[in-house]
């Protein structure tokens, strides 16, 4: 069964289409990524998952149940970090975690709560009132909240903002981790190294349209490509070359595709007029330029 299954998803509020006709899927094991500009619609979409909203276009499924006909079920399955932070501050960590099992309905696991603490690094801070936690602890309780009923799909709006560069490297690690055990992930960011690094297949969404579904590979080979820059001792000659860029007193500059070895350019350029060579490898920020703006690779 499909973890997710979304066909023609159409959102309004009033009269602002803030999604449309949206479809994609997503398969287990798999890291998707919703990318897009402040506004994009990623978390009305991940809001319309979670049937925090209502829509009336199109459908959802989640494991084959779909969200809106069958909500508890579909529900159970989907573990759903939001991009607002929201906690009752007067209880500790470790109460916090009990009351939401509780109330949800899972069985109590102090083993499974504290293998979470220890994995988000809460465990030294469990005793703390959760409003003495800093945003990026409190972003990490976020997390383990939705990971306790073990669910099969997950749901990231914006897991890392404001967390700290080290934690960071530590939540894309588990994230790794939790793909592994065959759990699909939905994650928003606007980090784009993030989504580089963990995402399989990314959407890009641009006022509320899906404008491009595709691996993060295929992304970066078709819409992303490699700058390679000459720093010289001395001008050279004007050269034609198809990928030179840019050419001064001072510099060449080529732009190639990512795998483009870089030695296949130097036969351009004589050795002793090289001071140095700084090459940029063609990023998703590229990407999200090209498709936004409708600039060529
Ligand atoms: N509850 C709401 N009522 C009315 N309009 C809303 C509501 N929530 C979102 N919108 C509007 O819908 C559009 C999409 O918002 P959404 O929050 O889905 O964007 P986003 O891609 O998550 O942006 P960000 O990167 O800033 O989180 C925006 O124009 C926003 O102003
Ligand atoms: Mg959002």
């Amino acid at each position: 069964m499909t973890p997710l299954v979304i066909q023609n998803l159409t959102k309004s509020y009033g009269k602002l289409v803030a999604v449309e006709n949206v479809s994609f899927k997503i398969q287990p094991g798999e890291v998707f990524g919703l990318l897009g500009p402040n506004g994009a619609g990623k978390t009305t979409i991940i809001s319309s998952i979670v049937t925090l909203q209502a829509f009336k276009e199109g459908t959802i499924a989640v494991f084959g149940v779909d969200v809106q006909k069958n909500p508890r079920k579909a529900k159970e399955f989907i573990g759903f970090v939001p991009q607002e932070l929201i906690h009752h501050g007067f209880f500790t960590v470790e109460e916090i975690l009990k009351y939401h099992a509780t109330y949800f309905g899972i069985p109590f696991d102090k083993g499974h709560i504290n293998y979470l603490l220890e994995k988000l690094h809460l465990y030294h801070h469990r005793k703390k009132m959760v409003n003495q936690l800093s945003g990026g602890m409190k972003r990490r309780l976020l997390i383990i909240k939705a990971l306790l009923h073990k669910p099969k799909l997950l749901l990231l709006d914006e897991p890392t903002a404001g967390v700290d560069i080290e934690l960071r490297a530590t939540l894309w690690n588990f994230i790794q981790e939790l793909k592994k055990e065959n759990l699909s992930i939905l994650l928003t960011t606007h980090y784009l190294e993030e989504a580089e690094r963990l995402c399989d297949r990314i959407g890009i969404l641009d006022h509320g349209h899906l404008r491009m579904v595709d691996t993060t590979e295929n992304m970066l080979k078709a819409h992303s490509s490699k700058r390679v820059t000459f720093l010289l001792f001395s001008p050279l000659p004007p050269l034609t070359h198809p990928h030179l860029k840019n050419q001064d007193s001072h510099q060449l500059e080529f732009c190639v595709p990512n795998d483009l070895p870089v030695p296949k350019l130097l036969s351009q350029v004589p050795l002793e007029a090289i001071q140095d060579i700084h090459i940029k490898m063609g990023t998703l920020e590229d990407v999200m330029e090209n498709v936004l703006n409708g600039a060529p690779p």
